[in-house]
């Protein structure tokens, strides 16, 4: 491998899909952000996008098979060099030959001899995916550590759409630096865990263009659900008007309002282990929704009357979908923070509250936050202003605690 110093050194896998050229793409954000990158491809993907390629925008030499080099046992050399692997695409065949431990080829072998953590990007047709072979290997690879992120719903190769979508790379780049700023596969706490996160701010609405709703951007509760994928959990993400990407590996439901969301979440909250309700829910909806656009005519206007959302985090608080589930509630606090925060976590019956003081450039619609997060059983953790991003490990942490084994 080429020297490298202290830069990070990263194995990209790529497979014989259609999805290759955005591996491109992938690689360009690690070579940018300062990764040394050796590229592996297989075979079959050299017919999709070809060596120079790799080689030119890796700055490394582009090898598939194990006898290229051989004095330098490249396998040997780069798997146990790797701070991360990533494979994307990964085929059905590819999953397959990765099970039964194969070593037919440079990627495969340094699979073998690499010790690090690797996170695999499936994309294929959905019935490939959704083989009982292919859930099998990927559920087998899972409880092997590896962190698979399952693919998104979209178009595929042709005019078709379903699962079997590579995520953005944008997306998949974001699970991998989650994964090597933690390091080490002791860190996927979350494996084999399901966990449902709500993200950004219910949107009520009053005509068929106006709505109430709140300043929540749901950076938060994206940060939540990468910082889950990347511990290996299996993430539902219900996103209510978040103007953001579906984070790599999980199962996006966009909602837009309250009533939307309860639906969603309670859908999905029996088989969770953990459910994070990150969003701002409106407690009120207008009690009418006109069909028409309201004019504003010449009389005063009326008062909007309202009425109450079903509190959907007292909800499942009460109704536990299974025993030893946790739940953690987010409460946005102007006045009087702690107190309040404390008076909502006894009220709603959740395990953990995440106290947010809210204000002018605060919380909203930042990178950043602070927080204090109070437990049933008594426990206080503050969390002093850093990225979204560690403020949810600190909850995962806090969740990861509490679960049942
Ligand atoms: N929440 C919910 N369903 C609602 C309202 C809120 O599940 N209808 C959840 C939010 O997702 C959050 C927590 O409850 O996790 C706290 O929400 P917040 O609006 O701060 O609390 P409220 O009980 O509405 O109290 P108040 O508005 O009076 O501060």
């Amino acid at each position: 491998m080429a020297a490298t110093g202290t830069r990070p050194r990263v194995v990209l896998g790529v497979c014989g899909g259609i999805a290759a050229y955005k591996a491109c793409e992938l690689l360009r954000r690690f070579t940018e952000s300062g990764h040394d990158v050796r590229v592996l491809p297989t075979q079959s993907a050299l017919k999709f996008v070809g060596e120079t390629t790799w080689a030119a925008l890796s700055g490394n030499p582009v090898v598939t098979d194990v006898f290229t080099d051989a004095h330098d046992v490249p396998h040997v050399a780069i798997g146990r060099q790797a701070d991360l692997v990533v494979v994307a695409p990964a085929t059905a065949d590819f999953l397959a030959r990765m099970v039964i431990g194969r070593s037919d080829d440079l990627l495969t072998a340094t699979l073998l001899t690499a010790r690090c953590p690797v996170v695999i990007a499936p994309a294929m047709h959905t019935e490939m995916w959704e083989h009982a072979a292919t859930q099998a290997n990927v559920a087998t690879l899972r409880e092997r550590g590896v962190i698979v992120l399952t693919p998104a719903i979209g178009r595929l190769t042709g005019a078709d759409t379903g699962i079997g979508r590579l995520p953005e790379p944008g997306e998949i780049f974001a699970v991998a630096q989650t994964v090597l700023a933690r390091g080490g596969a002791a860190t996927l706490d979350l494996a084999g865990r399901h966990v449902v996160v709500s993200a950004g701010g219910t949107r009520e609405p009053l005509d068929p263009v106006r709505f109430l709703g709140n300043r929540s951007s749901g950076r938060q509760g994206f940060a939540l659900a990468r910082a889950a994928l990347a511990r290996g959990a299996e993430v539902t993400l219900v996103a209510a008007n978040a103007a953001l990407p579906d984070p790599a590996g999980a199962k996006v439901v966009r909602v837009g309002t309250a009533e939307e969301m309860r639906t969603a979440v309670l859908e999905v909250a029996p088989s969770a282990d953990a459910i994070v309700m990150a969003a701002a829910v409106a407690d009120f909806r207008p009690m009418t929704r006109a069909a028409s656009k309201l004019k504003k005519g010449d009389a005063d206007p009326a008062p909007i009357a309202l009425t109450r959302n079903a509190d959907i985090l007292a909800e499942i608080s009460t109704n536990r979908g299974r025993g030893g589930q946790v739940i953690v509630g987010f409460a946005a606090e102007t006045d009087d923070v702690i107190a309040n925060g404390r008076k909502k976590l006894a009220a709603k019956g959740c395990d953990l509250m995440v106290i947010n003081e809210v204000g002018e450039h605060r919380a909203f619609d930042t990178e950043e936050n602070a927080a204090t997060i109070l437990g049933a059983d008594g426990t206080s953790v503050v969390v002093p202003q850093v990225a979204k991003e560690s403020l949810a490990h600190a909850i995962w942490d806090l969740v990861v605690a509490r679960l049942a084994p």
